[in-house]
């Protein structure tokens, strides 16, 4: 008869003969402490990412899919916001890699009782926390929490302003249908103005040379995308797009099509209608993707309202890889925690430590720095909210 105790050695040595060969990040370019947004990635360092967590996506595959490599790190989830993919992804990925993992949420924590955000990344700090994954609704607080820890930070959805691990596993999932994005048409569709993955994903998808092009109604599209519109501070603009009001324009001849939700928790009255008018003007259906490249992909980052923003038929149909997406959600996690495991595991930066480039707040980001409100949000004119037309 098989013990419990027996059980666990064969599990302890199916995790030792896994570590043997336990793919680790790959020795490509990387210099980043946080991740905070794909502003400040070259192309290089996109690429270590994406052919770490092709590493990482074999792992996954296995039938014991866990590995030591992360032993003695210490991850934690602290989402001020709900989440299901990017909270659960985070989660998994820490334990595959072996890592003690520790979720926290805001309204169950000692926030709920007005502990401040820079005093709870502290406290996490001293119980020995290598990484804290932090969602928050006002943009600009996983930079303030970098100025604040030596902890790596991830910013795992901050407002309406990043979502890099989710632009990370966008792309990911695109290089490994399409190969090199250089020249491919890819086109987001939906609320732009109050989309950071839609932010994100511009700032990844221009990085890699794709021609991107957004869609929606003139309401839903944030200033700052047309050139000529971008304020004078341009170190906050976004990459160069093609915009499209027009869904059918838009989707002519893509090799990729992104299908938005619209953000209502973050969206003011009046930008639209009514639901039924923009299902009918913007949502992506079957007759619409029928003017897209004949081997296009469909995605969404989630979670999805089908029947809004996109039929239920196309969601679950042919060219729909939106699982595909939350699979390799967790690889890209899982490499993204080895990449910054390199200095975290052998004892984090030194306090102190200057961030460079992008990781100082963005510009507006400073409006955090009181921290217990929180109250400002950065972003400015590329928020959009304002700036509606
Ligand atoms: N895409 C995404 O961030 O999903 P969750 O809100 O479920 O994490």
């Amino acid at each position: 008869m098989t013990t419990q105790t027996d059980r666990q050695r064969q599990r302890e040595a199916a995790e030792e003969t896994a570590a043997a060969d336990a793919p680790a990040a790959v020795s490509g370019a990387w210099r980043h402490h946080h991740v905070l947004d794909l502003d400040d990635f070259s192309r290089e360092e996109i690429e270590t990412v994406l052919d770490t967590a092709e590493r990482m996506r074999e792992i996954l595959d296995r039938r014991i899919a866990r590995v030591p490599a992360l032993r003695g790190f210490t991850l934690v989830n602290l989402f001020y916001e709900p989440s299901t993919r990017t909270r659960a992804s985070f989660e998994l990925a820490g334990k595959v890699l072996g890592a003690d993992v520790i979720s926290l949420s805001a309204g169950t924590s000692s926030v709920a009782k007005g502990e401040s955000l820079i005093d709870t990344v502290r406290t996490m700090r001293a119980m020995r926390a290598d990484a804290i994954v932090m969602r928050h609704s006002s943009a600009g607080a996983p930079y303030l929490a970098a100025k604040h820890t030596d902890a790596a930070i991830l910013n795992a959805g901050d407002g309406a302003h990043a979502h890099p691990t989710q632009a990370l596993l966008d792309l990911y999932t695109m290089r490994r249908h399409v190969g090199d994005l250089r020249g491919k048409r890819v086109v987001m569709v939906g609320d732009i103005s109050h989309s950071r993955v839609a932010r994100s994903d511009l700032w990844g998808l221009a990085t890699m040379g794709a021609d991107v092009v957004v869609c929606g109604p003139p309401t839903l599209l944030p200033r700052g995308l047309r050139a000529a519109e971008r304020p004078p501070t341009a170190g906050a603009a976004l990459p160069p797009v093609t915009i499209e009001t027009a869904i059918d324009r838009a989707i002519e001849g893509a090799h990729v099509v992104i299908a938005l939700r619209l953000q209502s928790e973050r969206q003011q009255g009046g930008l639209l209608p009514s639901m039924h008018e923009y299902a009918a003007h913007y949502q992506v259906t079957a007759e619409r993707l029928a003017r897209a490249h004949p081997d296009h992909l469909l995605m969404h980052p989630g979670p999805k309202n089908e029947g809004i923003e996109i039929a239920g038929e196309v969601a679950a149909g042919t060219h729909s890889i939106i699982e595909e997406q939350v699979t390799n959600g967790v690889a890209v996690r899982m490499a993204l925690l080895a990449l910054l495991s390199g200095g975290a595991l052998s004892g984090g930066a030194p306090p102190g430590r200057k961030p460079s480039g992008r990781e100082q707040p963005p510009p507006g980001g400073e409006a955090v720095a009181g921290d217990e409100t929180l109250g400002g949000d950065i972003g400015g004119d590329l928020r959009g909210n304002e700036g509606a037309r």
